[in-house]
């Protein structure tokens, strides 16, 4: 795979036919973490829903730290999972009171936030901080399974394998947030997942890396899960 061409391809792609997700082009790395964690486990459109709403509410770290717990999750409400607006609002109060109400800045650091996972951990360090790091959700995984041909499995080895090529197609450089390759890469390949190369029935004949992909035009037909027979 020539990692170089594929990044041209996808992020070309990316610049012309990215969805304008109101967390797009933000430049707050505390506003990339809150829809980082929201996007998590629910559904764009419900996300876009919630999200101006909750930041009206928390317009900052802090603003999120000083709220009682029962206001944060109340203005949750509508996403589901309420473990992350814990979470969230516990690392705001820890940023707030042991780190000068800085978020670090680099994947290691957030790291050490309470309840920050290796997906957000790479997701707000390479969005909102130009990071050369890859960050893998389960569109990612996809992607990358059927761009290389291995089999879509669930299991330890495929994430591994995942990782490396996740790892060694991400940009390099490290820059600043004008010109974020990393950044957009990422949401190139969460955005090629979500809108093109979906579980079921993908749209192979819009896919930028089309020319690139072993499995191209493979999971075009729906399996059928039983033969009818009358
Ligand atoms: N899913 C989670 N984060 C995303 C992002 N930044 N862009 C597209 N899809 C996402």
């Amino acid at each position: 795979l020539d990692a170089a061409l594929f990044r041209r391809k996808l992020t070309a792609w990316y610049r012309s036919h990215a969805r304008a997700l109101p967390w797009r082009g933000v430049n707050d790395p505390y506003r990339t973490w809150v829809s980082e964690v929201m996007l998590q486990q629910t559904r764009v459109a419900a996300v876009i829903e919630h999200y101006e709403r909750f930041l009206q509410r928390f317009p900052s770290m802090l603003a999120l730290a000083l709220a009682p717990e029962q206001e944060v999750l109340a203005a949750w409400s509508g996403l589901g999972y309420y473990r992350r607006a814990r979470m969230l609002h516990r690392a705001a109060m820890f940023v707030t009171s042991e780190l000068g109400g800085v978020l670090p800045n680099t994947s290691a650091g957030l790291r050490t936030l309470p309840g920050i996972g290796e997906y957000t951990c790479a997701a707000i360090a390479s969005i909102a901080f130009g990071e050369s790091i890859a960050v893998v959700d389960g569109n990612v995984e996809r992607v990358l399974l059927r761009l290389t041909g291995r089999p879509e499995e669930n299991t330890a080895a495929a994430r591994t394998f995942v990782q490396a090529q996740a790892a060694a197609l991400v940009p390099r450089r490290r820059v600043a947030e004008q010109n974020n390759a990393a950044g957009d890469h990422n949401q190139a390949m969460m955005e090629l997942g979500a809108t093109i190369c979906l579980p079921r029935a993908p749209l192979c004949m819009h896919c930028p890396v089309y020319s690139m992909c072993k499995t191209r035009g493979e999971h075009l037909t729906p399996p059928r899960a039983v033969q009818r027979s009358r």
